[in-house]
């Protein structure tokens, strides 16, 4: 039966990574997949991390399944974190949170969700979108479609376009915001851009669905909540979709939620329960260890201020980065204007550079990136930067 099977290309991201560890050349630089890295190229377990997991391995009895909802710590402070304690939504009980084997997991029991409560909907994403959303959601089943968001010429948000595409979405038809650090681009939605986003939201009946894989490292943990609370307070139905990976540095043990505003307590429950039951079709129940570490640090005070001063220092070292590839780019009279890199947030930024130079930097630099010239910023470091600036100058010339 396999026979029918057609082969696949790799995955657009994943793949780019594979190639990457084959290469054995000295001076390859990889910008490709959207791991944190610090100045010596290496993606570290943050401290408040190894500290939690030390107190949590010490006190362990047992390895018994945590409930299919997951670790209730964790999911507590993820509502905190995404929502803000005193939020009203949380208050009248209409805030339900799930644990997920990640944000990619997250994804698929919400779009599984969706469907289940209106198979007819439509799932509006951004243009550009993170690659894997479109496969993501498309195997829960739902209709996917995309509205403008990032001009290629401008490099920037083209918000005409979008709130003019936006304006046709019927009452029920979905829309996907990424919270912070959009990827692939990097630009972010303004609050101004948030109210208005809102106030078509409302109008129109629209439900909004922010996946928040980043908070923390655009403008800080609570700063980076911004456009969640305020639909939180503007509409009654909200789906929020969060990741540990990057801010925790959590990647491999896949720490993510599932968060649903209802309009009340009671559809609250019935929410619930829906999570749970596709939870259950697909996984079954979700992995314990880094959702502990996660809801552990979240609790303690003391290392919950360690991770803030943490992510803090690679929030701040993104941003640098970014100034300085912007200036050694600028030095080297570059034919391109890279200015808008320094403007964008987050670990992503596209170079705006076609396919075939995106290869040539591949095969003739080492210096890997997404095909459709995405670059990791944390991937950049004080001994590579030049060798990446030269290259990307010399492809241009
Ligand atoms: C990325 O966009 O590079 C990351 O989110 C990793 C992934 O799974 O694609």
């Amino acid at each position: 039966m396999f026979e029918r099977l057609e082969p696949l290309p790799p995955d657009a991201i994943i793949g780019i990574m594979a190639l990457f560890r084959q290469d054995k050349d000295p001076n390859k630089v990889d910008l490709s997949v959207g791991v944190y890295q610090d100045e010596h190229g290496h993606t570290p377990v943050p401290e408040c991390v190894r500290r939690a997991e030390h107190e949590i391995l010490e006190a362990q009895t047992t390895k018994t399944y945590v409930g299919i909802a997951g670790n209730m710590d964790f999911n507590l402070g993820m509502e905190n974190l995404l929502f803000g304690p005193a939020h009203p939504a949380i208050r009248d009980g209409r805030v339900t949170t799930l644990q997920s084997p990640g944000g990619s997991g997250g994804l698929c029991v919400a779009g599984h969700l969706l469907r289940r409560a209106n198979p007819d909907t439509r799932i509006w994403l951004s243009d550009p979108s993170w690659p894997n959303h479109l496969p993501l959601l498309r195997l829960a089943g739902l209709r996917l479609e995309l509205y403008p968001y990032y001009s290629r010429e401008d490099h920037a948000i083209d918000f005409d376009a979008m709130l003019h595409c936006l304006e046709q979405l019927d009452a029920g038809e979905v829309l996907l915001l990424h919270g912070c650090c959009h990827n692939p681009c990097g630009a972010d939605l303004s609050q101004d851009h948030w109210l208005k986003l809102a106030e078509l939201c409302e109008r129109r009946g629209v439900i909004p669905f922010i996946d928040l894989a980043y908070q923390g490292l655009s403008e800080g943990l609570e700063q980076d909540a911004y456009g969640v609370r305020l639909m939180a307070e503007r509409v009654p139905e909200l789906v929020v979709v969060a990741s540990c990976s990057k801010n925790l540095g959590l990647y491999r043990e896949r720490v993510g939620a599932v968060s649903v505003v209802s309009s009340s307590g009671a559809r609250a429950k019935v929410v619930a329960s829906n999570l749970a039951n596709v939870a259950r079709g697909i996984y079954s129940m979700p992995p314990d260890h880094g959702a502990a570490i996660a809801g552990y640090i979240m609790q303690n005070e003391e290392l919950r201020s360690l991770w803030v001063q943490e992510l803090d220092v690679m929030r701040h070292r993104l941003n640098s980065l970014r100034v300085l590839l912007v200036g050694k780019l600028k030095e080297r009279g570059s034919p391109m204007d890279f200015s808008f890199i320094a403007r964008e947030r987050g670990m992503f930024s596209f170079l705006g550079l076609e396919k075939d130079l995106v290869v040539e930097l591949r095969e003739k630099f080492h210096v890997y990136m997404v095909e459709s010239s995405r670059i990791n910023i944390a991937g950049i470091n004080r001994s590579n930067v030049d060798y990446v600036a030269d290259s990307i100058v010399s492809i241009l010339s």
